[in-house]
């Protein structure tokens, strides 16, 4: 305690010296009991009572009271640099200091750049961190991450299976314990901040984000949306083993039209929903509802437009709809330089996105473009002082609420844990809860385990692959990239009999016939738009390896690792058993305890499974190959 009592007498020292008292801005008062001279005094034994430190600065009181209080104390400079996000990449420890930044964030694949290491993943929050409390006030920053499918960006965190997958389990327990897990993990690495849960409702496979989304199902998303977010969240906050979520990306983001983008090479990304508002609101809305009634206090704005207009310009759906009519008492940031975007006049778009409602700018390179607009604007009247009020007292909140005050540096208790066997097992449960057994003819599954096995594919050695975009890379990468067990590893793991390998499909040094031949096909990583899709048909080369292990076993099982259904009615007949295993992640391990057995087939598509590529957008008509909810048990 007396640590602690002289250290505030010093800080309030420091406070006193370095701001400038105003009209509504006294500064505090010296304690007393303290002469506050040049040298270093003997420090009187203040009684605890007769020691005010400021409010702000003070555990005890309200968060409301504490958010007011250094409101009251901020100058303008102070309050745009809250509203101001910046990528690491692209600013020093001492422009946070010097422009007052109230936060950093590590874009996809943001890793430190000396070594992907927790232990430098901390350390490079906290070089931002002790900027941020070297400024007159100390208001710590709050660092982001995109933590989608784990702590992805760290290389031998614990990979899970992407939403896709997890919408497949339709278990919102298991959500909620994934949610803990990566929130651990995340925290342990000094990040309190998690660009997660995705609660898109898509509509169309073809969009490169579909498995980041949990179904085609608003109630589905709903559901699994609010267990992930609790699990991230936890009871709270201000915990090592919580982060803050934020669901994304408001709104409509997977419900746009099919060459509507007017970003890169995209065609729906970003693109443009063309719906009426009831539509918005029975298919859209819902899952933004049930976020916020379950706490949610940070939410991402969607670079899609609605009927023309940008998300990031829409007053209507983000201030009289979220904030108004939903009661969203959170903060709104902005998606990567997605303000931009607005207009070519950026003045016009920072105003326009500014009083629409969004609160924090992920801008996320030129901050000093950034803030210098926003003082102009101020200046002119453009953007109300009451706006930045508002916006910053939000942003306040969620940091004092993240305990980032009392605590700002990382707590690394728990590094220990990042990739633990534990969290590897539970990640190992949720691939097999995944899994959605498609076809299963002439009881192929599950495989006895003393079968002669023949495995082939490109794919089936390929931790990358497996894990999909948002994996140490923002688009993920084929190859070694992190820890985990790859399909072949554990299938050779579990098996008992022969198993041999060739990625072509050539059986050199194995005598057919095999019992079983094993294909593992899909997609190569992406991510965002660049996953967009004209045609989600297997390949010819895809089909004629089935082809081709078929001629030499007995029976076939085709394993596909893919983003989204893909169209595979014309291959269908070429094997016995089809599995989508989407992105599992990881804990391939998950695949192989289904093959053999030791765990059921539980999944159920999330999406519907086309027929055909006229089958799309969803609703286009046509029966489908499998419908939404559709799933083979293995005792089936
Ligand atoms: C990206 C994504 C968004 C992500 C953000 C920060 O462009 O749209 O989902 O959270 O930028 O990486």
């Amino acid at each position: 305690m007396y640590k602690r009592m002289v250290l505030l007498i010093v800080l309030l020292t420091a406070v006193a010296c370095q701001q400038q008292p105003t009209a509504t801005n006294p500064l505090p008062t010296a304690p007393t009991g303290v002469v506050p001279t040049s040298e270093p005094t003997a420090v009187v034994e203040p009684t605890p009572s007769a020691v005010p430190i400021p409010a702000y600065l003070n555990p005890e009181l309200p968060t409301a009271a504490r958010v007011e209080d250094l409101l009251g104390r901020m100058t303008l400079e102070e309050k745009i640099g809250q509203m101001t996000l910046v990528e690491k990449n692209s600013i020093q420890p001492t422009a946070v200091t010097t422009y007052y930044i109230g936060g950093i964030l590590s874009g996809g694949g943001g890793y430190p750049h000396d070594g992907n290491t927790p232990e430098r993943w901390a350390a490079m929050v906290d070089s931002y961190q002790e900027a941020a409390l070297a400024t007159p006030l100390g208001i710590p920053i709050i660092y982001g991450v995109d933590a989608v499918h784990g702590h992805n960006n760290l290389k031998n965190a614990t990979i899970f299976p992407h939403n896709i997958g997890l919408g497949a389990t339709r278990n919102p327990e298991l959500l909620r314990q994934i949610g803990q897990i990566t929130a651990v993990e995340t925290r342990a690495t000094g990040i309190p901040w998690n660009y997660a849960p995705v609660i898109a409702v898509p509509q169309d496979i073809r969009w490169g984000r579909t498995y980041e989304a949990f179904s085609e199902n608003s109630d589905l998303v709903s559901e699994l949306g609010v267990a992930l977010m609790q699990g991230l969240q936890g009871e709270d906050l201000a915990t090592s083993t919580a982060v803050l979520a934020t669901p994304k990306h408001y709104i409509g983001d997977g419900g746009t039209a099919w060459g509507t983008s007017t970003t890169e090479d995209y065609r729906l990304d970003q693109g443009d929903m063309q719906v009426d508002e009831a539509t918005l609101r029975a298919l859209h809305l819902p899952p933004y509802q049930a976020a916020i009634d379950a706490g949610a206090q940070s939410i991402m704005v969607s670079f899609s437009s609605w009927n023309g207009t940008k998300m990031h310009a829409q007053k209507f759906l983000l201030h009289d709809v979220l904030k108004g009519e939903l009661g969203f008492t959170g903060f709104l940031v902005s998606d990567w330089q997605a303000i931009d975007q607005i207009s070519p006049n950026y003045y016009n778009a920072v105003v326009t996105s500014i009083n629409a409602g969004v609160d924090m700018n992920m801008v996320p390179y030129d901050y000093l473009r950034f803030i210098n607009t926003m003082r102009t604007a101020v200046e002119n009247g453009d953007i109300t002082t009451a706006r930045i009020d508002d916006a910053v007292r939000r942003i306040l909140t969620a940091k004092f609420d993240l305990g980032l005050f009392e605590n700002p540096y990382a707590d690394t208790t728990n590094i220990g844990l990042i990739g633990s066997a534990e969290h590897r097992a539970l990640a190992q449960e949720a691939v097999s809860q995944s899994l959605v057994l498609l076809q299963n003819e002439n009881g192929t599954l599950p495989l006895p385990k003393d079968a002669r096995i023949f495995v082939a594919g490109p794919f089936a050695d390929d931790i990358g692959v497996q894990s999909g975009g948002w994996t140490i890379e923002w688009q993920g990468k084929p190859g070694n990239i992190t820890e985990g067990t790859t399909i072949l590893e554990a299938i050779e793991a579990t098996a008992v009999g022969e198993v041999q390998f060739n990625r072509f499909g050539r059986f050199e040094n194995f005598d057919p016939p095999a019992d079983v031949g094993i294909v593992v096909l899909g997609e190569l990583p992406y991510a965002e738009g660049h996953g967009d899709a004209a045609d989600l048909s297997l390949s010819a080369s895809d089909v004629e390896l089935i082809r081709r292990v078929g001629e030499h076993a007995d029976k076939v099982v085709v394993i596909l690792l893919s983003g989204r259904p893909l169209i595979i009615t014309d291959a269908l007949p070429l094997a016995d058993a089809w599995v989508a295993a989407w992105l599992p992640g990881s804990e391939g391990q998950g695949v192989a305890d289904n093959l053999f057995g030791n765990h059921p087939f539980t999944g159920t598509l999330p999406y519907t499974w086309p027929a055909s590529m006229a089958q799309l957008p969803l609703g286009a008509g046509g029966e489908p190959l499998f419908p939404f909810g559709y799933g083979l048990t293995t005792d089936n």
